[in-house]
């Protein structure tokens, strides 16, 4: 079953830092999964204060999860940009060592795979939760061993990102390259962080609900390291 360690908001974090500042001591060189969207940005930021103080973060590979369609790279609300200025930049890691899905073509699905193969899998995949159950992009009804591939965002994912878009859910891209649930799988470990009320009924689900695509997290149930890292808003369901 997966750990679950509660913190107040303010400290998840840190909490969560602690964990991938673990691994990251264990192996310098390793591959960090990274999340996007709101729930990880204090862990970042815990990562780069614990880079100031000694933690060398520059040897990793980082490799996210997803990536919008139809956004150029160079906008600054797609992931690459995320992943480019929030984390790989305050953690030294050269973009030689950093892997975002492309999003532009659909045939670049299958290269992403063979690239998380090339750099030898992930070892740590940092993950979100979507209010519907989502992890990466897989929204409901998403295969449990999908791979890498392009997905319809659901209106409640959009209206969720709007303020990433200037409250406009209809600017939100209306689809996104995602690794598949079958891929976050692969990953030998992985932590779920999560804060706020708007999460509690797909978290509660996840952590003891059935296994199943209706809600693509329940899928840690499957996994033999998880540690989700939640504050007491999020863990307010019934699990
Ligand atoms: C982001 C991702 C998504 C988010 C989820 C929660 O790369 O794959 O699954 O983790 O939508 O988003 P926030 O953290 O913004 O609530």
């Amino acid at each position: 079953a997966p750990r679950v360690v509660t913190a107040p908001t303010a400290e998840v974090g840190d909490v969560a830092a602690d964990v991938v500042a673990a691994f990251i001591r264990r192996e310098p060189t390793g591959v960090l999964g990274v999340a996007t969207g709101g729930s990880p940005l204090d862990l970042y930021s815990a990562l780069a204060r614990r880079r100031a103080a000694g933690l060398d973060t520059s040897g990793l590979t980082l490799v996210a999860l997803d990536e919008y369609v139809g956004l150029s790279a160079a906008d600054v609300r797609s992931y690459r940009a995320y992943v480019q200025t929030l984390i790989a930049e305050p953690l030294g890691i050269p973009a030689g060592r950093v892997h975002v899905p492309s999003g532009a073509d659909a045939d670049d699905a299958a290269a992403y795979e063979a690239t998380i193969d090339s750099v030898g899998g992930v070892d740590l995949q940092i993950i979100g939760i979507g209010r519907n159950g989502h992890i990466g992009f897989n929204e409901p009804g998403s295969e449990l061993d999908s791979r890498t591939r392009v997905i319809e965002l659901t209106e409640s994912t959009r209206q969720a990102n709007a303020p990433w878009f200037d409250d406009d859910p209809t600017a939100v891209p209306t689809h996104a390259m995602t690794q598949g649930i079958g891929t976050i799988l692969d990953a030998r470990a992985l932590v779920l962080v999560a804060t706020g009320a708007a999460k509690a009924p797909a978290l509660a689900a996840a952590l003891s609900g059935p296994v199943t695509t209706d809600l693509p997290a329940s899928v840690i149930q499957r996994h033999p390291d998880v540690t989700v890292v939640a504050d007491p808003d999020a863990l307010s369901g019934a699990w």
